[in-house]
């Protein structure tokens, strides 16, 4: 009799728990019918961001305020990583890289005979190389000119960005300006 009883009960407390696991599958079903929608939205929203933003907005620390103390022979000792790649005297040939004789304030891609990228090309169309375009492209070169073939990650330390882009000002007969601010 006891026990019967008891089976009873179990029986009861079994129904209830398949019947809360039932709603529980039943609302997950809801759920997971009405979350690929939703990051069907968010994802369709991120993508457009991405897009959005264009054309590698990337917050690169100014090297302005640094020129003016930066030694160029800190930045020789920079170079050493481009030195590989290109030369930086005048009338120096190119190598894998172009010349960089001169480069500041020269019109990107515009050395004659050299095979730049499609990406460099079209990026540099009417664009001259100013210090903010060589603090963006020292920074990280290939989010700075999607596509570039240059093979180099950049220099992430700004004294150092600094330092580079003073030695690269010191490589002309009459040095362009420092920039202001
Ligand atoms: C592994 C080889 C390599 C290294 C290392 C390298 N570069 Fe380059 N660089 C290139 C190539 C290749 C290009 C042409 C890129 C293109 O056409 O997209 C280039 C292009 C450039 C340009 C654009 C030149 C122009 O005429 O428009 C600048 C500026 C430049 N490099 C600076 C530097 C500096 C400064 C360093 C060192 C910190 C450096 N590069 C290190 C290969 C290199």
């Amino acid at each position: 009799m006891d026990s019967f009883e008891w089976n009873k009960v179990f029986a009861a407390l079994l129904t209830v728990a398949f019947v809360l696991l039932g709603l529980n599958f039943l609302s997950d079903g809801l759920f997971s019918s009405k979350n690929p929608e939703k990051a069907g939205y968010e994802i369709e929203g991120g993508a457009v961001a991405a897009t959005s933003s264009g054309p590698a907005e990337v917050e690169v620390e100014s090297v302005n305020a640094l020129l003016a103390s930066a030694t160029p022979e800190a930045g020789l000792k920079a170079a050493k990583k481009c030195t590989a790649c290109h030369t930086m005297n005048e009338g120096g040939a190119n190598k894998v890289g172009p010349g960089l004789y001169g480069i500041v304030n020269r019109a990107i891609a515009s050395v004659d005979g050299f095979g730049y990228s499609g990406a460099l090309k079209a990026y540099g169309e009417g664009k001259t190389w100013t210090y903010e375009e060589l603090n963006g492209f020292l920074y990280k070169p290939k989010a700075h000119v999607k596509g570039t073939s240059m093979g180099f990650a950049g220099i992430k330390k700004t004294e150092e960005r600094a330092a580079m882009i003073a030695y690269l000002r010191s490589l002309a007969a009459d040095p362009a300006p420092l920039p202001e601010g």
